[in-house]
C-alpha cells in the first residue's frame, strides 16, 4: 500500500532517533520514496549519511540550504508529501508543532502541509506525562494529527515508563492502515445530504437553521478519496462540492431534499444523513412580499416530512447513518431517535459544547449504536471525524454483503 508513496520522514533529537534509519530501510522495502529531514539536534545523534544512503536521497537538514532543484523546497514538501511521519518527535518537536512554530525545515514543512501527518513521540517518562507536553499532544489530535502512543518499558535514561518509541514495523502497519484506507468504499454507492434547508415564507423571507454544510461535504469528499460513488444532496452552503462526485443534487426544501432522497435511495449501500432539515415550513407561502404593517405577526408552521423516518422504512440493506444535534439530555434523545428511525448508528453533536456542531471546523461527536453502546470521539478537524465515521460504517456494510 506504501508503493510510490510518498513519505516525509522528520526525525529529531532523541536518543531514538537512530531507530528511525529501519524505518527507513522498511518504507523503501515497501516502495515508498522516502525524503528524511533531520532538525540539527538530531543530527547530534545520528548522521545524515546513514539516513542518506537507506532512503538513496540527500538529506534535508537546513531550510535556507542553496536550493539544487528552483523551488521553496518547504512548500515542495508540503505539497508533494503522501505523508509527513515525525519519527522519533522529540517533546519540543511536539510543542513547536502545536504552538505554530515554524523556526526550520521540518516544522515550516509540517505548517504548510494538508498531507496527513503522524507523529511518534518518544522521550522520558517525566517529559511524557508533563501536563505540558500531555495538552500539546491533545491539541494536536484534536487537528486530525496522529500521535502514537509510545510504550512502555526501560528508557535509554535509566527511567521504566512510557516514552519508549514503537517498534518501526507497527509504524509502517500504521501508515499502511492509513494509506490503505484510499480504496476500501470502492463499489459503494453513497447517498449523503448536508447543509440546512430553507422554508420560504415569501419571495424575501425564510426559515432555516445555522447548519453550514461542512460535516455533510466532508463525508462526501472523504467518501469519494475512499473510492466510493458518492451522490450528494444538499441544501444551500457556501461550500463548492468536492471533485469527483457522482451526482450533485442542490435543493432548497425539505420537501425538494425528500424527493431528491427517495430518488436516489435505491442505488444507494450507505445512506448519511447529516442535512439539518428544518422540522417546520410556513403553511402558506406568499407569492408577493409581506408588507410591514401590525407590531406582531404569526407564521402559521406545518410539521415537515421526517426523510430520514421514511428511510428506516423502507430499508433493506442498506446501511443507514443519522445524526442528532441535542442540546438536553443528548443521549437518551439520540438513542430513541435512532430506535425510532431505524438507524445503525447515530452520530451525536453536542451542540453546546465549544468546537462542535454548525459553523465550526472541528466537531466533537459521541457515536452511539443500537445496543446503547457509545464511542466519544475527541474534538477533531471535521474531515476527520468524517473518516472516523465512515471507518465505522464498513464493518456494517461487510455484514450487509
Ligand atoms: C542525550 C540526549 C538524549 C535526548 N533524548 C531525548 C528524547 O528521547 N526525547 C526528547 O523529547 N528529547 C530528548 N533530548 C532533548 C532534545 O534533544 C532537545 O529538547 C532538543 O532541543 C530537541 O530538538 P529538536 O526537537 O529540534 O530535534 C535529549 C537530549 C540529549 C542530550
Amino acid at each position: 500500500m506504501l508503493k510510490n508513496k510518498f513519505v516525509v520522514l522528520g526525525v529529531t533529537g532523541s536518543i531514538a532517533a537512530y531507530k528511525s534509519a529501519d524505518l527507513v530501510r522498511l518504507l523503501k522495502k515497501r516502495g515508498a520514496r522516502v525524503q528524511v529531514i533531520m532538525t540539527k539536534s538530531a543530527c547530534k545523534f545520528v548522521k545524515p549519511l546513514t539516513f542518506q544512503v537507506l532512503s538513496q536521497n540527500p538529506v534535508i537538514t537546513d531550510m535556507f540550504r542553496e536550493p539544487y532543484r528552483w523551488e521553496v523546497e518547504h512548500v515542495a514538501l508540503a505539497d508533494s508529501a503522501d505523508i509527513i511521519l515525525v519519527a522519533p518527535a522529540t517533546a519540543n518537536i511536539i510543542a513547536k508543532i502545536a504552538a505554530g512554530i515554524a523556526d526550520d525545515i521540518l516544522t515550516a514543512t509540517i505548517l504548510a502541509t494538508r498531507a496527513k501527518v503522524v507523529i511518534a513521540p518518544a522521550m522520558n517518562v517525566h517529559m511524557y506525562e508533563n501536563p505540558i507536553t500531555q495538552k500539546n499532544i491533545e491539541y494536536l489530535k484534536g487537528l486530525g494529527i496522529k500521535v502514537l502512543e509510545p510504550e512502555e518499558g526501560p528508557l535509554a535514561c535509566g527511567y521504566t515508563g512510557r516514552g519508549r518509541f514503537p517498534a518501526a514495523e507497527d509504524i509502517i502497519n500504521i501508515l499502511e492502515e492509513l494509506v490503505g484506507k484510499a480504496q476500501d468504499l470502492k463499489g459503494r454507492t453513497f447517498l449523503i445530504t448536508a447543509g440546512p434547508t430553507r422554508e420560504p415564507i415569501d419571495p424575501i423571507r425564510y426559515i432555516s437553521n445555522h447548519s453550514s454544510g461542512k460535516m455533510g461535504y466532508s463525508l462526501a469528499h472523504k467518501a469519494i478519496i475512499r473510492g466510493a460513488r458518492v451522490i450528494l444532496v444538499s441544501g444551500p452552503t457556501n461550500i463548492t462540492p468536492p471533485a469527483g462526485l457522482y451526482k450533485f443534487v442542490p435543493v432548497e426544501t425539505a420537501i425538494q431534499m425528500e424527493k431528491a432522497v427517495l430518488e436516489n435511495f435505491n442505488q444507494a449501500d450507505v445512506v448519511i444523513k447529516a442535512a439539518a432539515v428544518a422540522d417546520y415550513r410556513p403553511k402558506k407561502f406568499n407569492p408577493e412580499k409581506i408588507k410591514k404593517k401590525d407590531d406582531e405577526m404569526i407564521v402559521e408552521l406545518v410539521k415537515n416530512p421526517d426523510i430520514l423516518q421514511e428511510l428506516g422504512k423502507k430499508k433493506q440493506n442498506q446501511v443507514l447513518v443519522g445524526f442528532a444535534a441535542e442540546t438536553d439530555k443528548p443521549e437518551k434523545n439520540a438513542l430513541e431517535k435512532l430506535k425510532r428511525k431505524n438507524l445503525d448508528f447515530i452520530v451525536l453533536n453536542d451542540v453546546t459544547q465549544e468546537g462542535a456542531g454548525f459553523g465550526s471546523d472541528t466537531n466533537i461527536v459521541k457515536i452511539i449504536y443500537k445496543d446503547g453502546r457509545s464511542e466519544a470521539l475527541p474534538r477533531m478537524l471535521k474531515e476527520d471525524v468524517a473518516d472516523d465515521i465512515l471507518d465505522r460504517v464498513l464493518p456494517f456494510l461487510t455484514e450487509n454483503g
